[in-house]
């Protein structure tokens, strides 16, 4: 474990505002901080930095938490990976051998390791013809890729053996628990023996922007099912987080990346000097991933398969697109399934010009509602009218929408005026329908976190608020959490009803009365992300009261005793209910 000291040091030294405000824009709202939330999609800012108590909150989805805790969930990483992140930003140095990889069962590291050594294998196994030649010719004649692609994507191949892979591992030291935690071998559920999980399969590593292997995927070389095997979400990956090529285009990303659906696409317009492509991992791409891009990037070019799964995934990417502040273009294909083969028939030059004429995603709508509508007939042209201001009203720009109506009046053959009125009014009705929904989804989300963080709570609601006033209160005041953790006043976790409450209270009296006391920072290392919000919740909660002292603390302990004291009760009576119900069962049993 890092010591307590320098992890104090490490958020004395990060500043919360500053660390958050290189991820979000925050705009000052009295003494905190509002902001739109990194971790959902939303329009209005619900996502607060409190630098008093150096904390963050989200009233939409409940994430909330310290520097730590929000380093966990921006970069994807694990308390002590979020930890040496914020040292490195504050120039921070951890002693060598305080930096043991905490209490994980395998860390992330290693199976980063475990990754690269399997990457060499694969790749070892595609260049010795003994094993690699068919994979080989599949490569280089069948999908037309050059040594130098066949390299720089670090390709590699699968014997069809299953034992190949999980004996090489063996032999460098990795378990066999290690190997299937990292998907590189699956376990026979009737032996138990593991093998290996990719067999006669071209792989394709997935390396995330710092070099990691962080997954693979296979393809078998012929029409046999499953197509494609990947790797599962790890303790080191997560699909929904990464882009397939991100490592490479990001370089090339500045003006604009090129998204499309399949790492055989990718390679095929890297391969052609387009290496600003990139493709979601055999997902549909998810708000995280279009936070990535917008990270990188103010343009994307969407070229999805043009059949009917490609095209919806197209409108949804479009939407989390937009959403996420990226301009969209919609590059249609007409002679080829998709972007690999277009470039194999009409060549670079070919594609570089169409990617040129890619259209905005306004155009490729209209032009999608055009297709859809005889604008001859009144009532179709109404229709399609219709559609359209919808769409446009959906733009957040009011230079946009102008630019879009101006080209629609055009379109259809209407007055701009009526068109506006009508995008006008459906706004002030999408607005309304907006504000119910982000209240609503707040609520719910709110529900839901506290369905999975406290699952007890719902079953016991009177217990629950006592437990979250105490927590709150020893959250806040070191001198009420002293007097509990040290036995002044009377609580113990056997009082608790749920185990969520409990959890935090064991956690709180122990890090009390441990050799350096107290410290909010340690609590990262004891409750998953999802926990340090509701904890965040449960004390911005409490901040709320004027009175907020011991006497309140004291009736809070004396609710929640008293809950206690029922429920036992109720427990007693049941017990008694149930003994009577068996006795007069056995006496009909006899009597039967
Ligand atoms: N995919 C997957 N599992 C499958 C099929 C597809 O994970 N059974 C994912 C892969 O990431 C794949 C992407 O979806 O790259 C797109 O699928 P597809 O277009 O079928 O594959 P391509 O990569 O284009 O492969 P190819 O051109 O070799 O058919
Ligand atoms: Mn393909």
């Amino acid at each position: 474990m890092i010591p307590r000291e320098i992890i104090d040091e490490i958020v004395y030294r990060n500043d919360i505002e500053h660390v958050i405000g290189s991820y979000v824009t925050l705009k000052r709202a009295g003494s905190n901080l509002n902001g739109l939330c990194p971790f959902h999609s939303e329009k209005t800012p619900s996502f607060t930095v409190f630098p008093a108590t150096k904390s963050f909150y989200c009233f939409g989805c409940g994430a909330g938490g310290d520097v730590i805790t929000f380093v966990m969930r921006a970069e994807n990483l694990d308390y002590a990976d979020a930890i040496h992140n914020l040292a490195q930003r504050a120039g921070i140095t951890i002693p060598e051998d305080e930096t043991g990889a905490g209490e994980r069962t395998i860390p992330r590291k290693r199976i980063y390791e475990m990754n690269l050594a399997a990457a060499k294998f694969f790749r070892d196994c595609l260049f010795n013809p003994e094993y690699g030649s068919e994979a080989m010719k599949y490569l280089a004649e069948e999908r037309g890729l050059g040594m130098t692609t066949i390299k720089r994507f670090g390709l590699g191949f699968s014997p069809n053996n299953a034992w190949m892979l999980t004996n090489h591992m063996h032999s460098l030291g990795y378990t066999d628990e290690e190997l299937v935690t990292g998907f590189l071998c699956g376990k026979s559920k009737k032996t138990g023996k593991t093998y290996d999980y990719y067999r006669n399969r071209v792989i394709f590593p997935i390396i995330d922007t710092l070099g990691n292997i962080v997954a693979f995927g296979g393809r078998v070389m012929d029409d046999s099912k499953p197509k494609y095997l990947n790797t599962s979400d790890t303790p080191a990956f997560k699909k929904s987080r990464h882009l397939f090529a991100l490592n490479f285009a990001k370089n090339h990303a500045a003006e604009q990346m090129i998204l499309c659906e399949g790492y055989m696409d990718v390679i095929a317009l890297h391969a052609a000097g387009f290496e600003n492509a990139v493709a979601t991992l055999g997902t549909a791409i998810t708000s995280e991933q279009a936070r990535i891009f917008a990270k990188y990037t103010k343009k994307v070019i969407i070229t999805y398969d043009s059949d009917s799964a490609g095209q919806t995934a197209a409108d949804k990417a479009m939407r989390l697109l937009g959403e996420a502040g990226v301009d969209v273009r919609v590059l249609k294909l007409s002679g080829a399934k998709d972007p690999d083969e277009y470039i194999k028939k009409y060549g670079k030059d070919a594609f570089r010009q169409i990617v040129g004429e890619s259209k905005s995603g306004f155009d490729y709508k209209l032009d999608k509602v055009l297709a859809a509508h005889d604008i001859s007939i009144a009532e179709e042209k109404i229709k399609a009218a219709n559609e359209v201001c919808a769409i446009i009203a959906g733009y957040h720009s009011g230079v946009e929408r102008e630019i879009y109506i101006l080209s629609a009046a055009k379109a259809l053959g209407l007055s701009r005026e009526v068109l506006l009125t009508d995008v006008e009014r459906i706004r002030r009705r999408m607005k309304r329908d907006a504000d119910a929904k982000q209240s609503r989804d707040a609520v719910m989300a709110a529900k839901n976190l506290d369905n999975h963080v406290n699952r007890d709570a719902a079953k016991h609601i009177r217990a629950n608020a006592a437990e979250e006033a105490v927590i709150g209160l020893m959250l806040i005041y070191d001198e009420l959490r002293a007097e509990v953790a040290n036995g002044v006043l009377d609580l113990s976790a056997d009082d608790f009803m749920t185990e969520f409450g409990r959890k935090v209270f064991v956690a709180l009296c122990e890090l009390e009365r441990s050799e350096h006391g107290f410290s909010k920072a340690m609590l990262g290392a004891l409750f998953s992300v999802d926990e340090m919000g509701k904890l965040e919740q449960i004390e911005q909660n409490r901040r709320k009261y004027t009175k907020n002292d011991r006497e309140v603390l004291v009736e809070c302990i004396r609710n929640l005793k008293e809950e206690k004291n029922k429920s036992e009760n109720q427990d007693d009576i049941n017990f008694w209910l149930n003994s009577k119900r068996s006795k007069a069962r056995e006496i009909k049993n006899k009597n039967g």
